[in-house]
């Protein structure tokens, strides 16, 4: 009977080792594992060639043969992974690509306009000492309204536009709705902390409101409040004026106007020079021949918000204004649509 030797064993493995180091692709090497290793593979075969050798020296040859498949398993294993990757290195040094190429670079993405200006104003105010607040979008009448001078059925409501959340009026029958400002924050500060008070508060708003150029139905305002013992009109006019002149340049000149809401007295608007024309006016599209670009609402808190948080109006007083940060931004980059704010169009969020 013949069976497999030590000598023909070390014979296969040499063969098959001479053969291995030839192949150059992922087909050969396939073939190769399947000859030699495969179920009825040259090393297979042998391998079950032993089982017919004598006692004596099956024990010597089974050694053999089982360290002759772990070689080949081996080497195949090395010899696929030389193959890969000089295949790799060939197509990374040939014609079709050059390495020395700067790599492409990757996109890091950017701030929404939007963000970018509401953090603008925030820093301005910060470093004026005003912290940084956030209140609810889904705001309680009460606070959008009635705590700010606004009861029931004053016709002051027809300013704002109101979204209703429809929600099961709880026992107590108070009403839910969109914030249609970032004012009711004023009074949740209020009645969180004692004075002295110097907050901003950023944050989205929303009006029941059809769309255009200049009006959307979502937008964002920025809300601010002082409240302490001697605040006067002057601390309003001094802190808007520096920070019209952080945002807009050193040489913006502002103007004040009456004006009215309900949670103010006196209430104004606050306008600055348009930096557009200088002042000048006529033709200019920027300011529509005014001269003038009305930036926010603003005044002194009115006694009776003050007294409705439990603040003695005696004692105290305070400025608030709010402006509208896509406003500023448009005036700031000439953009022409608020829209533009909330279309996701890249080409016009890439220009910031
Ligand atoms: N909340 C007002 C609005 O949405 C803006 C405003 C005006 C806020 C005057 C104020 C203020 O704090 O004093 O129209």
């Amino acid at each position: 009977m013949t069976g497999p030797t030590s000598q023909s064993i070390h014979e296969l493995v040499q063969t098959a080792l001479d053969q291995l180091k030839d192949l150059d692709n992922a087909a050969s090497l396939d073939q190769w594992r399947v000859a030699y290793l495969g179920r009825r593979g040259h090393l297979t075969q042998v391998l079950r060639g032993i089982a017919q050798l004598d006692v004596d020296q099956r024990r010597e040859v089974g050694v053999l043969g089982n360290q002759a498949k772990r070689t080949l398993e081996e080497s195949l294993v090395q010899r696929v992974d030389e193959v890969a990757h000089a295949q790799l290195e060939k197509a990374f040094t040939g014609d079709q690509l050059d390495v020395t190429l700067p790599g492409r670079p990757s996109s890091i993405g950017r701030l929404h306009p939007t963000t970018q200006i509401i953090r603008e104003i925030c820093d301005a105010f910060n470093t004026m000492g005003f912290n940084v607040v956030e209140g609810p979008e889904v705001e309680w009448d009460h606070y959008n309204f009635e705590m700010l001078n606004i009861p029931q059925g004053h016709p002051a409501r027809d300013m704002w536009n109101t979204l209703w959340v429809d929600h099961p009026a709880p026992s107590d029958g108070r009403k839910m709705l969109m914030r249609t400002h970032t004012s009711p924050m004023q009074a949740r500060v209020m009645e969180a902390a004692g004075p002295p008070i110097r907050v901003i508060v950023p944050g989205k708003c929303y009006r029941y409101e059809a769309t255009d150029a200049t009006h959307e139905w979502h937008f964002y305002q920025v809300e601010g409040l002082a409240v302490d013992k001697g605040i006067t009109f002057a601390d309003l006019k001094g802190t808007l004026y520096e920070f019209a002149r952080r945002l807009f340049g050193d040489e913006r000149r502002v103007r004040f106007r009456c004006d009215y809401f309900p949670f103010v007295e006196p209430g104004v608007d606050m306008s600055i020079d348009c930096f557009a024309c200088h002042g000048e006016g006529t033709g200019c599209r920027v300011c529509r021949d005014s001269g003038w670009i009305e930036i926010m609402g603003a005044g002194m808190v009115h006694p009776k918000v003050l007294a409705r948080v439990g603040y003695d109006p005696n004692i105290y007083t305070g400025f608030a204004f709010g402006l509208g940060p896509e406003r500023i931004a448009m005036l700031k980059y000439g953009i022409d649509d608020i829209r533009l704010f909330y279309s996701n169009d890249l080409r016009f969020l890439r220009q910031f």
